[in-house]
């Protein structure tokens, strides 16, 4: 992006203790991953495994792979096919046996270069393989940029619900490239988009007039990464195994959302269904926590703004959404922990949601 391009990069740390990471944001790092994995190695190690996608592959696997050539490595590369479906055991299996093949042990790694299903599968393949090696995230969607890069959220998914499957395993850094964002296509671009309202809506309300400028590309983006790097790394220190539920905040609009994910069976992206999850969430804000309706109105306004779906058509069964939410891993004993905001900018986890309230903002969704 010639003339937009800020040149400096940034690091936001992941403060964990002996699990601290770096998340390094900034222009032309897929260009130098070789040399920010040879800085971070605690052994002398020469193989790694690339894992990528079928769309993310042919677009930046190049770069990554000379970078990591150059710095000493033999890069093993493993391609899935893009999409939710390649978040399954079948692909962890496929994936697992290729370190095997190429001969990865405890002082190699595993680049997850791609958006938030490849990083979710690497990481996790990551996680189990040898008992755990590290890895490095290198996003390349605005959702994974901004949520599922940091944080250390790591699985797959069963046929019976998302990611059911699953470990914490924090990566050793996330390689934050703004470049890569220009080649994504618009819809893909605009879903993320879910995830940054859902973070403005959550912790930082004066970000909601920051959002609106980056609907047509990503000119200039990097503060707005930073800064929902910045809420993510904050929540993620404070409750890193979602226990106290802090972290759980950022499941806002997630619980309906995964639902009709689910239930629709890849007609809607992840920040797609995220966005219908939040239109539900903020209804049952208004109705149950004294969310003002102007307030309520804003977020949605915003979500229309990046074209985001903000009903449900006949091509979906709200009781297929249910079935879908009811296994939802955040039910426990049959209850569920209900994220609500009382204001912008002031979430809380509730108890006193009921499967009923749910049952209506899902049918609420529906045009008639
Ligand atoms: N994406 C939600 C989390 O990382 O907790």
């Amino acid at each position: 992006m010639p003339g937009t391009r800020e040149s400096q990069e940034q690091k936001i740390t992941v403060d964990l203790g002996d699990r601290s990471y770096d998340v390094i944001v900034g222009h032309g790092l897929l260009e130098r991953a070789g040399s920010t994995a040879r800085a971070l190695a605690t052994t002398n190690g020469r193989k790694a495994a690339l894992v990528t996608d079928s769309n993310v592959g042919p677009l930046h696997t190049a770069p990554v792979t000379a970078s990591l050539e150059a710095a000493g490595y033999r890069v093993h590369s493993i391609v899935v096919p893009a999409g939710e479906s390649s978040k399954s055991m079948e692909q962890v299996t496929h994936v697992c046996r290729e370190l095997h093949r190429a001969g990865l042990d405890r002082g190699s790694f595993v680049v997850a270069l791609g958006g938030g299903v490849i990083g979710d599968l690497a990481g996790f393949c990551a996680a189990i393989f040898n008992r755990g090696i590290p890895f490095l995230q290198i996003p390349t969607t605005i959702v994974s940029l901004v949520d599922s890069s940091v944080g250390g959220k790591t699985g797959v998914n069963l046929p019976e619900g998302k990611n059911l499957l699953g470990s914490f395993h924090q990566p050793a850094a996330v390689i934050a490239d703004i470049d890569s964002l220009a080649t994504l296509p618009m819809r893909a671009y605009r879903e993320g988009f879910a995830e940054i309202i859902k973070h403005a809506a959550i912790r930082d309300r004066a970000m909601l007039d920051e959002i609106a400028q980056f609907r047509d590309g990503p000119a200039g983006i990097t503060s707005l990464i930073v800064r929902n790097v910045g809420i993510k790394a904050a929540i993620v220190k404070e409750d890193e195994r979602e226990t106290t539920g802090t972290r759980a905040l950022l499941n806002f609009g997630h619980t309906i959302g995964h639902g009709i994910e689910s239930a629709a069976g890849g007609a809607l992206l992840h920040g797609e269904a995220i966005s219908l999850g939040i239109k539900a969430a903020l209804a049952l804000s208004v109705a149950k926590a004294g969310l003002p309706q102007a307030d309520a109105d804003q977020v949605v306004a915003l979500l229309r703004e990046f074209e985001l779906p903000l009903a449900l058509d006949a091509r979906f069964s709200a009781d297929k959404i249910m079935e879908k939410l009811a296994r939802d891993k955040k039910f426990v004993d049959g209850a569920i922990r209900f994220v609500l905001l009382r204001a912008l900018g002031d979430a809380f986890v509730s108890a006193d949601i009921t499967r009923d309230d749910i049952a209506r903002e899902v049918n609420r969704l529906f045009v008639v």
